[in-house]
């Protein structure tokens, strides 16, 4: 377990680009953490760090937005289970097409049943600091020679 201090955005900035830098389909990036805590922030910066220009808008409504190749480079799914009230509706909704070939970067992945029983997920739970955020890295085992 490794903490990593998030005091401002461009430390969140520097964490996205050395993760989006080891990303491969099929991948987990589980975003825990209170409301407000900077998931969407962490999810915009990793968008941004594998190519994606332009908003990012939050999928809190939508539940799922997708990015695809040329804009990034690998396919995305970006969700927001909050808004679920039973985890089989993430099944319902066709999570598991979205995700073919793609990475996965969810907050409130509980809502959704949770992640991290999978081999290629990374936990990032977000915390609020003395100053700023921290994040706890809680790595599946396809990240351990993966970590930044
Ligand atoms: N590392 C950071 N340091 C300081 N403030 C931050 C940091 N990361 C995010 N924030 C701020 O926290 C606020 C909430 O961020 P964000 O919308 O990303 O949270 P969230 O966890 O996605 O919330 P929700 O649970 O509602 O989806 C924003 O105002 C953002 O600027
Ligand atoms: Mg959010």
């Amino acid at each position: 377990m490794t903490i990593i201090p998030l005091p401002d955005i461009a430390a969140t900035q520097a964490l996205a680009t050395r993760i989006a830098a080891r990303l491969r389909p099929g991948d987990v990036l589980a975003l825990e953490g209170t409301l407000g805590v900077g998931k969407t922030t962490l999810a915009r910066e990793l968008l941004r760090a594998l190519g994606h220009e332009g908003e990012v808008p939050s999928p809190s409504f939508t539940i799922i937005e997708t990015y695809d190749p040329p804009a990034v480079r690998l396919p995305v799914v970006h969700a927001d289970f909050y808004r679920l009230e039973d985890p089989a509706e993430a099944e319902e909704i066709g999570l598991d097409d979205y995700r073919h070939g793609a990475v996965l970067i969810a907050e409130w992945p509980d809502h959704a049943g949770g992640f991290g029983h999978e081999a290629d997920c990374l936990t990032l739970r977000l915390e609020i600091a003395e100053n700023g955020r921290q994040a706890i890295v809680l790595p599946g085992k396809g990240w351990l020679e993966r970590l930044p």
